[in-house]
């Protein structure tokens, strides 16, 4: 079956609930798909590898839980990112553990590899992969990809450079299979706009760091309340690869982001230690400005489906 048919049925919405390095972990992908958009979360949320089965084991509990006391809800699939490349001590483990629990989606992310594809296929699984140009997109779907995310310009985490009306066109003129559409997508109207652009799903981050399930800090997500695009960052000074990150987030940590010390020899505590650098110095998307209060995710997710319905309404009238 394809990713998008075994959809039917299980969303209140388009979307995937975005994985978060430190900012998604189990407790938001349970209520974004109780709530029926699919929720994802990077393998590396679960800080020790061996609470990643148990920690897999209770969302599918939860779920099957909730849809056995909710059977008219849509209960929406959930989603593991998996980081393939030799810089991810864990791959092999935790892509072990995502197949032992036959995790419906599995989001790959640097790396598009057969050998995932084709293990993730075996239980009926689907495998979607993350590019920010049409080059990586091409041998993604070479390696049997269910699905490609255009990360564009504007998306919190590693973001790309390019504008979805040029990424997402460029894709469609050659890929008729799953599109979804990342980069600044915050409310109703962004996903009807991925949608016409040729989009079959939004890929929604930074608007779910500010929830109540969101294991982000109280300040973090104060700051996503206070911040407009023009706050945004694209550096590549955290981790060598280019991302987007909140310039007050800096601040905070005593740097001037627009002289920042050379990477190498930075004193900061930021830059010597992975989790240290996401924990201290916060990325988010150019989206956040439309950010304006830390609902419950079910309460986001329902107003969200009423913009969506009313931005496809005012298209209709127009
Ligand atoms: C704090 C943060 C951490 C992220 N960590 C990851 C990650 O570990 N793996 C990944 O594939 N994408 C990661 N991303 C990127 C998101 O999956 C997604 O592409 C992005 O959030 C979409 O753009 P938006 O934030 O503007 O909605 C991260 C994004 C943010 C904001």
């Amino acid at each position: 079956m394809s990713f998008i048919e075994s959809l039917r049925g299980k969303l209140a919405l388009p979307v995937i609930g975005a994985p978060m390095f430190i900012a998604s972990d189990p407790d938001l992908v349970i209520a974004q798909c109780k709530a029926g958009i699919i929720g994802t979360m990077p393998s590396l949320s679960v800080r020790a590898e061996e609470d990643l089965g148990p920690a897999l084991l209770r969302i599918r509990n939860e779920l099957n839980e909730f849809q056995s006391a909710h059977p008219e809800r849509p209960v929406a699939p959930y989603g593991v990112n998996i980081v393939v490349h030799q810089s991810n001590p864990r791959f092999e483990h935790d892509l072990d553990v995502c197949v032992q629990h036959r995790v419906p989606l599995i989001i790959t992310s640097l790396g598009a590899a057969r050998a995932v594809a084709d293990r993730v296929h075996s239980y009926g699984g689907h495998v979607l992969h993350d590019v920010i140009n049409l080059k990586h997109a091409r041998k993604a779907i070479a390696e049997g990809v269910d699905g490609i995310i255009a990360v564009c310009c504007g998306a919190g985490g590693h973001a790309g450079a390019l504008s979805p009306f040029a990424l997402v066109r460029e894709l469609r003129q050659e890929y008729a299979g799953p599109l979804i559409l990342a980069g600044a997508v915050s409310d109703g109207a962004g996903i009807l706009a991925a949608l016409a652009m040729g989009a079959d799903l939004a890929y929604m981050g930074t608007r779910f760091i500010a929830t109540a399930e969101s294991p982000s800090r109280q300040e973090y997500k104060q700051m996503l309340l206070e911040s407009a695009a023009d706050d945004i960052m694209y550096s590549n000074w955290l981790t060598g690869v280019y991302g987007n990150f909140l310039k007050p987030s800096f601040i905070k940590a005593g740097l001037d982001p627009h002289n920042l010390p050379p990477r190498h020899n930075s004193e900061v505590t930021v830059s010597s230690n992975k989790p240290k650098q996401w924990k201290d110095i916060w990325s988010a998307g150019q989206g956040v400005g439309v950010i304006k209060d830390v609902p419950t995710t079910a309460e986001l997710v329902s107003r969200i489906k009423d913009e969506f319905q009313a931005a496809r309404a005012r298209l209709a009238a127009f």
